[in-house]
């Protein structure tokens, strides 16, 4: 199954995208985690990147490409996976469905996860990661238990360089510009629904899986 997780900068799709692909089995695949991992190894990729990213413009959809299609060709994807950011532009999603066509797969679900656009600023000013595989937390509603330290893997707690208020707002700009055409693109196929991802983490959690279990019975 192919689940393509779709939402705004700060919608909780990191949040909501590894308890979820482990839950069902499948690869949590983020372009930014993979962009983020480039940066910190200092490839040249990451080089390249860390230029955009700091803005808060797309990085150029031919090397954003590359990069998650061979992330889908690692074994841990054979079975399926979540992809978290990525298409983000209708060029991004057209290459998507070709590659997926030349193996017999599609997308399957796309999950939309609705947040306004306050609270987003919200989310994204008090966000922290963690180093090692770039866990989500908030300072007020899901702080760590140990302040500054990852509850799933210990590492160290951080703030995203594009976590600044400017930068989130530029984010939101582009996500509203060039990836909302994409929403549009998956209702078309008929394979989007949307998620009130106002609730709490736990409910958006129970409403994902129940609808991507309906899909995955349905299939
Ligand atoms: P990326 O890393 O994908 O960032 P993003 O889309 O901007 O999304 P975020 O990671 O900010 O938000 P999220 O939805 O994952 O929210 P989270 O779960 O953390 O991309 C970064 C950059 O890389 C881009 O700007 C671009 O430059 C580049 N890039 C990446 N992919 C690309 C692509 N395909 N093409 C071109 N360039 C690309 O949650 C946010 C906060 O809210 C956390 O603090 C969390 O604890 C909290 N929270 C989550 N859910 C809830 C809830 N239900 N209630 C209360 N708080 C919650
Ligand atoms: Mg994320």
């Amino acid at each position: 199954m192919i689940v393509v997780l779709l939402g705004a900068p700060g919608s909780g799709k990191g949040t909501q995208g590894a308890p979820l692909a482990e839950h069902l089995g499948l690869a949590h695949v983020a372009s930014g985690d993979l962009f983020r991992d480039n940066i910190g190894r200092g490839t040249e990729l990451g080089k390249l990147a860390q230029d955009y990213i700091k803005r808060g413009v797309l990085v150029p959809d031919d090397v954003t490409i590359r990069m998650v299609l061979d992330r889908l060709t690692s074994t841990d994807a054979a079975g399926g996976a979540i992809l978290d950011g990525f298409p983000r532009t209708l060029a991004q999603a057209q290459a998507l469905d070709m590659a997926l066509a030349k193996q017999d797969q599609r997308v399957d679900a796309a999950p939309l996860v609705e947040v306004s656009t306050e609270e987003l600023l919200r989310r994204l000013a008090g966000r922290w990661i963690c180093r090692a595989a770039g866990h989500s937390y908030h300072e007020a509603s899901n702080p760590p238990r140990e302040p500054g330290r990852c509850d799933i893997d210990g590492s160290e707690l951080y703030q995203r360089e594009d976590d600044t208020i400017e930068v989130a707002r530029k984010r939101l700009e582009v996500y509203f510009e060039q990836t909302r055409p994409v929403v549009d693109y998956y209702r078309q196929r008929g394979v989007l629904f949307e998620i009130n991802g106002e609730q709490s983490i736990d409910e958006v959690f129970h409403d994902l899986v129940d609808a991507l279990q309906a899909t995955r019975t349905a299939a």
